[in-house]
C-alpha cells in the first residue's frame, strides 16, 4: 500500500509571519485526528520560511513534513543565489521539489539541469519530488505520453543504480495547462498518464516502481480531490493555490485520509 501524500507548494508566497500563522493553525488540527497516520502532509515554503515551519512541526509533534522548493546542483562556489544540499539538510527539511514546470519554463531549467538536481538531492539523501508534465501545445499535438516519458527517462537514467528509491523518490504529474488555471485534467486521464509514467519507471528502475508514489497536480481543490484521489494509480496531490488557505488545505487532507468517512470535514 502506498501512503497518500498531500503536499502544498506555496511558490513565492508567505512570509515567516504568515508561515507561522498557517502552521500553528494546521499542526494542532493534524494532531487532533492523528491525520498524518492516514496521509502524509507536507508544506513547501520559500527558503526563508523553512526554519519557521520546521520549528512549528517539531514543537507540535504533528507529523507535518516540510519541503524546499528547489536545490542547487552545485556543491559550493561562485553560484550567486543558489542554495546547496548541505544547507538544506542543516534546516532539517524532509524533501525537496525538483523540476517544477515554473522552474522549467520561467527559469529555463532543461532536462539535464533537472537530472543533475535530482541526483544531487538523492546523493545527499534528501527525499525528492520530481515534477513532470506537458504544455498545452504538446497535449494538443497528441504527444503527451512521449513528452512525459522523455522527461522521466532523462531524470531517472542517472539514478537507476540507487537503492531505497521507494522511500526517496516521489513523482508528480502536473500538466502545465492545468496549473493555476482552474482547468483540472480529467481524473481518468490523469490516472491514465500516471499509469503510463509508472510503466516507464518500471522499465528504468524495475519493480520498485510499484512502491514509488506518483501524485497529480494542477488546480486541485476541495471540490475535486475525492475524484482524483480515488483513482487507482494516483497516490496524492501536489497543490498550489488551494494549499495557501488553512481551511482548503485541511479539507484536502481530511478528504484524502484513508478513514475519510469517519472524519468530519
Ligand atoms: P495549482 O498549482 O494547484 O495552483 O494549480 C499546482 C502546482 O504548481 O504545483
Amino acid at each position: 500500500m502506498r501512503k497518500r501524500l498531500i503536499a502544498g507548494n506555496w511558490k513565492l508566497n508567505k512570509t515567516k509571519k504568515e508561515t507561522l500563522e498557517f502552521t500553528s493553525t494546521l499542526c494542532p488540527e493534524l494532531k487532533k485526528n492523528s491525520l498524518t497516520d492516514e496521509v502524509e502532509v507536507m508544506v513547501i515554503p520559500s527558503f526563508t520560511s523553512i526554519e519557521t515551519a520546521v520549528n512549528c512541526k517539531k514543537e507540535s509533534g504533528s507529523g507535518l513534513m516540510v519541503g524546499a522548493q528547489d536545490i542547487s546542483q552545485y556543491a559550493s562556489g561562485a553560484y550567486t543565489g543558489e542554495v546547496n544540499a548541505e544547507m538544506l539538510k542543516e534546516l532539517e527539511i524532509d524533501a525537496v521539489l525538483v523540476g517544477h514546470s515554473e522552474r522549467r519554463e520561467v527559469f529555463q531549467e532543461n532536462n539535464d539541469v533537472i537530472a543533475a538536481k535530482l541526483k544531487t538531492a538523492l546523493d545527499a539523501s534528501i527525499k525528492t519530488i520530481l515534477c513532470c508534465g506537458e504544455p498545452e501545445s504538446v497535449r494538443e499535438a497528441g504527444t503527451t505520453d512521449e513528452f512525459v516519458a522523455g522527461q522521466i527517462e532523462s531524470a531517472l537514467a542517472p539514478i537507476k543504480e540507487m537503492t531505497n528509491l521507494d522511500q526517496m523518490l516521489v513523482i508528480a504529474y502536473e500538466p502545465i495547462w492545468a496549473i493555476g488555471t482552474g482547468k483540472t485534467c480529467d481524473a481518468a486521464e490523469a490516472d491514465r498518464v500516471i499509469n503510463m509514467i509508472r510503466s516507464k519507471v518500471k522499465e528504468i528502475l524495475g519493480d520498485v516502481s510499484e512502491k514509488i508514489r506518483i501524485l497529480y497536480g494542477g488546480s486541485v481543490k476541495p471540490e475535486n480531490i475525492e475524484e482524483i484521489i480515488n483513482k487507482n494509480d494516483i497516490d496524492g496531490a501536489l497543490v498550489g493555490g488551494a494549499s495557501l488557505k488553512n481551511d482548503a488545505f485541511l479539507q484536502l487532507i481530511t478528504k484524502s485520509a484513508s478513514n475519510a468517512d469517519s472524519l468530519v470535514a
